[in-house]
């Protein structure tokens, strides 16, 4: 026992719908909005698809398993709204929703508690069709959605949230287009965060209205620092980052307001918002999410879009098969930043972890993963360190449990704590699963000696 994590604190792994499924139109489901972007050449590496994945659909069962002999405590996953309503709204497909109903049954009943994602990326494609995320109605198609939710698994579920990095979908879907459904307009990117800060309210209301446990919102946050000898400008650059990245959701949610800031970023594409409009964002939730997995050391750049910054790499830092730079102390100093700004709310950080390039087995069939585990040890080390400085943290989720569809990157990027050979589906912990299972059975004890297992 660690008295620095909490009694109850979870200790979890997390993944979404799309990247571990597979069967994305089986039993009537509806394609989302990755089921045509995979289809278009050149947006995902390798041609990748999600049609197979994991095959998490039709593993499920053992999927579980597998997480109850690590010892897990809590599963943090996402519906895909497609399975449930496969046209967006309107009629619901029992058979889809039967899926999820069964994931929760089957979680309970092996001890684990289910932490459930309504939106992680996979917008049903019949919704995109009407103007998706850019859609004023969206705010009630996502409320109904969530209600047929609600009603079906709030006895069983007790912590929700509604959507995964809404930042990301608004940069990556609609800023940039490198994820679906890829559109490239600063204009729409600004709509399309308004638009997801109103179906996340309309979605929490909702909860409050029929909901018995607590719901939350899932932000990525990546702090911008400054390289020594930072101007002026460097320093303006990297506020109108943190903005942009960090308080675009946050701030309008918990304060009812947008960062000054975003007006310069967006310049002539900043929508004007009525002012009752954005106060109407502000939403009290029972807990916040933290997708934690880098800093970004930042310098004025006037290339840079829609922010006039770029990142700049430091050297002698130890970064990830994604270019990331592992920096832990961020975690903490996210945490308390989250903790202060934010009122003291509950915290979970639902997503870390980290894509190396894992060598072959060994020749007993092990998979040594010695970066993931330093990765996975120094985060948890930064975890306890806010714990004890004061932040209400209430658990943690390894990003993520299996190998996975790493969106545009295809399955080139490895995530998992479970290595999956997508060839025969074949599961196998890596030591970084097992030394996580060693450190939950002693409840975070011996954080900085638990050694790798033998
Ligand atoms: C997302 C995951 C993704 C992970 C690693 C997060 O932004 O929620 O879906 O796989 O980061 O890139």
């Amino acid at each position: 026992m660690n008295p620095a994590f909490p009694p109850g604190f979870l200790w979890g792994c997390a993944t979404s719908a799309y990247q571990i499924e597979g069967s994305p139109l089986a039993d009537g489901a509806g394609p989302s909005i990755w089921q045509r972007f995979a289809r278009t050449p050149g947006r995902i590496a390798g041609g990748d698809t999600g049609d197979v994945a994991c095959d998490h659909y039709r593993r499920m069962p053992g999927d579980v398993a597998l997480m109850k002999a690590l010892g897990l405590t809590a599963y943090r996953f996402s519906i895909n709204w497609g399975r449930v309503l496969p046209e967006g709204r309107g009629t619901v497909n029992p058979a889809g929703l039967g899926f999820y109903e069964r994931l929760v049954d089957e979680l309970l009943a092996a001890g684990i508690t289910p932490m459930a994602t309504l939106y992680h990326w996979d917008l049903p494609q019949a919704l995109d069709d009407r103007g998706g995320w850019l859609n004023p109605d969206i705010a009630h198609w996502f409320a109904d959605y969530a209600q047929v939710l609600y009603r079906a698994l709030d006895d069983r579920v007790p912590l929700w949230s509604t959507i995964n990095e809404p930042w990301v979908v608004a940069d990556g879907g609609y800023m940039h287009g490198v994820l679906a459904p890829g559109h490239r307009c600063a204009h729409e990117a600004a709509v399309a965060a308004h638009r997801q800060l109103q179906a996340h309210a309309a979605a929490v209301r909702a909860y409050r209205a029929m909901g018995k446990h607590r719901i939350g919102l899932v932000v990525n946050i990546e702090p911008k620092h400054l390289a020594p000898g930072a101007t002026e400008a460097d320093r303006h650059a990297a506020a109108l980052a943190d903005a942009y990245m960090n308080r675009q959701y946050l701030d309008p949610t918990l304060l009812g307001r947008y960062p000054d800031e975003l007006r310069e970023v967006f310049g002539a594409n900043w929508p004007d918002w009525p002012e009752a409009e954005v106060e109407a964002l502000k939403t009290p939730v029972d807990w916040l999410g933290l997708n934690y997995y880098t800093r970004a050391v930042v310098q004025a750049d006037p290339a840079g879009w829609p922010v006039k910054a770029a990142p700049v790499r430091q050297p002698g830092a130890i970064t990830t098969e994604t270019g990331w730079e592992l920096h832990p102390q961020s975690l903490t100093d996210t945490l308390l930043w989250m903790h202060q700004r934010y009122g003291g709310l509950p915290l979970y950080v639902t997503e870390n972890g980290a894509a190396f390039y894992d060598p072959p087995h060994t020749i007993d069939g092990r998979i040594d993963d010695p970066l993931r585990v330093h990765y996975l040890r120094t985060h948890l080390a930064a975890v306890q360190a806010a714990l004890t400085q004061g932040a209400d943290v209430r658990g943690y989720c390894a990003w993520s449990l299996l190998d996975n569809l790493e969106w545009a990157h295809g399955f080139a990027k490895r995530f998992g704590l479970v290595h999956v050979d997508f060839q025969t589906q074949q599961r196998t912990p890596k030591a970084s699963a097992r030394w996580y299972a060693q450190l939950i059975a002693r409840h975070g004890a011996g954080l900085d000696g638990v050694p790798p297992p033998a």
